[in-house]
């Protein structure tokens, strides 16, 4: 498994952001959730993700237990409590299982908590030395929009599996990988009103520059709307997209999410792979269920996004969307929430030069999201 431990020499790309951490990746997601154990298991079933490392009662965590599970460079930390009356279970009580924190991978972790807590981000970890008999490491980090919060990981001197504190997970069930590579981008949802505070947010204590920003124009189906500005670090490498919810005759979906999740949070997490077919063939085939759009959408696909790659067939029967813009087009399709709560999702996503969101499908991907809310009650 590659997990690389000292940083590449990263280009910047958007030479509009300030970027003075600066960011080398997405080092993992932590989710908390109800049943950590039951939760790796379908991530590692249904996701094939792979098992990583562990720290429980029998590693010396008195409080919690976390397992670690990985595909490609994406890690995700599943953590539940194991008593009563804990921050954890205050968390998934308030919001259901989500994410807690995104885990960003730097050079300098103290450094990049006073950077940040210098231009007005709130201290949530101070900077903290963790060693053992592989290295040491170094974690800061920041409190964000809702309980989410981002970490600073510095690990230029850990040769371990994950983290101190954690050993490595040897599993006699490993299901195979279906090709999830890395996290291409994670969707924040924030109140209404709020997304420009946090678009300047990114910009003035992150370093990040804004790419794009669609309005409630460009979101809107007949029913419902919402708005977006999507924020990347320098390099590309961290794109937090921010939708506030918009009036519509119905109720948005980001004001859905805002009901269920009870507050901001993170909405999606959009992983890549470099052949959307095979990996979403297996998922649908593992059991991961997806948000399906109507014939018609594929009708005229052809005419809107000009000549792909891919046979038409497949993408039809799988649901995928496709778009196009300047650089190229992009393939994508979102899963249904996989928690109780309609809160958070995945999307799938492969890049082939389009380096943009999928502006074009906003509209069947909205109305898909409508039918399922209808379904729910919550439209
Ligand atoms: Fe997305």
């Amino acid at each position: 498994m590659d997990v690389s431990v000292t940083s590449p020499d990263i280009e910047k790309v958007f030479p509009d952001a300030e970027d003075f951490l600066p960011l080398n990746g997405t080092d993992y997601i932590e989710l908390y959730v109800s049943n950590s154990k039951q939760a790796a298991h379908f991530y590692k079933t249904a996701f094939g993700f792979q098992s990583l490392a562990y720290a429980g009662l029998s590693t010396g965590s008195k409080d919690c237990e976390s397992y670690v599970v990985q595909q490609g460079k994406i890690r995700l930390v599943l953590t539940s409590p194991l008593k009563p009356g804990t921050l954890i279970g205050k968390h998934i009580d308030d919001h259901g299982d989500g994410v807690k924190s995104v885990a960003l991978w730097v050079d300098d972790a103290e450094k990049s908590f006073q950077e940040t807590v210098k231009r007005g981000a709130i201290p949530y970890i101070e900077p903290v030395t963790q060693k053992d008999e592989f290295g040491e490491t170094k974690k800061s980090g920041i409190k964000v929009f809702g309980d989410t919060t981002y970490l600073f990981i510095e690990r230029k001197n850990y040769q371990g599996t994950f983290l101190p504190g954690f050993v490595k997970w040897d599993s006699n069930y490993n299901p195979s990988p279906l090709g999830l590579e890395y996290v291409d981008h994670m969707v924040c949802n924030v109140g209404w009103n709020e997304m420009n505070k946090w678009v300047e947010f990114y910009a003035k204590v992150m370093g990040f520059t804004q790419l794009v920003s669609f309005d409630d124009k460009d979101i809107s189906t007949e029913y419902t709307a919402l708005m977006s500005k999507v924020m990347s670090n320098g390099n590309g490498r961290i794109k937090f997209p921010v939708n506030e919810p918009a009036e519509g005759k119905k109720k948005s979906q980001v004001e859905e999410y805002l009901d269920f999740y009870h507050g901001p949070g993170i909405q999606h997490i959009a992983v890549a792979t470099n052949n959307i077919i095979e990996t979403v063939t297996a998922l649908q085939s593992r059991g991961v269920e997806f948000l399906s759009v109507p014939a018609s959408y594929y009708e005229d696909l052809l005419d809107r996004v000009g000549e792909i790659d891919e046979d038409l067939k497949p993408i039809k029967e799988l649901g995928i969307l496709v778009d196009r813009d300047d650089e190229g087009y992009l393939l994508q399709i979102f899963t249904k929430p996989i928690e109780p709560r309609p809160t958070l999702f995945f999307e799938i996503i492969q890049r082939k030069g389009a380096k943009s969101f999928g502006k074009g499908n906003f509209k069947a991907l909205f109305e898909a999201i409508e039918r399922e809310q209808e379904l729910r009650g919550t439209l």
